[in-house]
């Protein structure tokens, strides 16, 4: 189904879980997820109910994300269960990786197709101290499992943190020589937690290409996916560059988000969100709930005017 401005939406980001076993400095307060009064999380039915509507309206695409989705009970039940639905072309996940190695045989079992894991540093002590508290052994073992599992091609989300990683830009472009990956840098935006965060952390992702100048494009962006490709010559891996700030594609955006207590957000930099458990109760159909925030979804964002800040985290959004 195509929007006001002519965009085709095929892609539905459902976040299943605000939690996370970990805690990203840029992502998600310390203490973990703020309790909100009378928050009702949608249930596995309400979120089929949503898939199977908006296959109906010309979503193919869906991506379960979080907080981190392979935290939450059932979840290869859920992937069971969205897998059956006829017209999905590509289920998949995005996933820390901490539970991967437990979990990817199962899911492709279930018939998730691929997962994009969330990995920003190669350096054990690093890694614990983005994230908190997380063993990157643990993530290393999960993209094995996915790898042997056949949950592909894998995707490694790395944001680029001034004076954190950028220092290992070469290493993760050289990971890409030997390893049949795509591995993407994402340009930190100013989300919930991270506004304070980065302030002087964030960097284009230009660097990646200043610094790694035998970077070849090879394709300009992929239908229905965010990144750039680049590729090293004769490198197995691309990298991809992930630019919301410095370049937004607005124009080409297909997605709209749920989030998991039942918000479609029509577009990630706005505060905007229609509430479908309301909505429910007033006897809206899933589908009409569906065109009504494709009808709402603006033209573009407006993170670089300064609009004001996001209300939620990034774990209540799902990226
Ligand atoms: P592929 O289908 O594998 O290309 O996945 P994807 O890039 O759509 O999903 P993923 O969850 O890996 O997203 C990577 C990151 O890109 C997100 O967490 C965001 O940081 C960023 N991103 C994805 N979609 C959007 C978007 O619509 N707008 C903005 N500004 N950033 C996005
Ligand atoms: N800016 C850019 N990317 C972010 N992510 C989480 N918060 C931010 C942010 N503020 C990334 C995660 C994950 C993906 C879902 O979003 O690292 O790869
Ligand atoms: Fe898509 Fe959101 Fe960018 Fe608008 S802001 S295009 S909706 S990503």
């Amino acid at each position: 189904m195509k929007d006001h401005y002519g965009r085709k939406i095929n892609y539905m980001r459902l976040s299943i879980t605000d939690l996370c076993n970990l805690r990203c400095v840029y992502c998600m307060p310390e203490e973990g997820v703020e309790k909100r009064p009378h928050k009702k999380n949608l249930s596995f039915e309400e979120m089929i109910g949503l898939v199977n509507a908006g296959v109906g309206l010309g979503i193919d695409k869906i991506r379960l994300t979080g907080g981190e989705p392979l935290v939450r009970n059932g979840i290869v039940e859920l992937v069971k269960e969205i897998a059956q639905i006829k017209g999905i072309k590509d289920l998949t996940m995005t996933t820390n990786g901490i539970l991967l190695a437990k979990y990817a045989k199962d899911l492709k079992a279930a018939g998730l197709n691929r997962v994009n894991i969330s990995l920003d540093t190669f350096a054990p002590e690093k890694y614990h101290k983005i994230t908190r508290w997380g063993n990157v052994d643990d993530v290393f073992a999960g993209i094995e499992a996915a790898e042997e599992a056949g949950l592909k091609p894998i995707k490694i989300n790395v944001v680029l943190i001034n004076g954190f990683n950028d220092d290992e830009i070469e290493t993760f472009v050289n990971y890409t020589r030997e390893n049949k990956v795509d591995v993407r840098f994402i340009e930190l935006m100013p989300l919930g937690q991270s506004p304070g965060f980065a302030e002087n952390k964030y960097i284009s992702n230009d660097e990646v290409l200043k610094r790694m100048p035998e970077l070849k494009p090879i394709v300009q962006r992929e239908k229905s996916s965010p990144a750039e490709y680049y590729r090293l010559p004769g490198a197995k891996g691309r990298i991809g560059l992930i630019n919301p700030i410095s370049k937004h594609f607005c124009k080409e955006c297909n997605r709209i988000r749920v989030t998991t207590d039942g918000k479609i957000k029509p577009c990630l930099h706005s505060n905007q969100e229609i509430d479908v458990l309301a909505l429910r109760k007033e006897g809206m159909t899933y589908e009409e709930i569906l065109l009504k925030a494709i009808e709402e979804k603006p033209e573009k964002h407006h993170i670089n005017e300064n609009e004001k800040q996001l209300l939620r985290n990034m774990n209540e959004i799902g990226g």
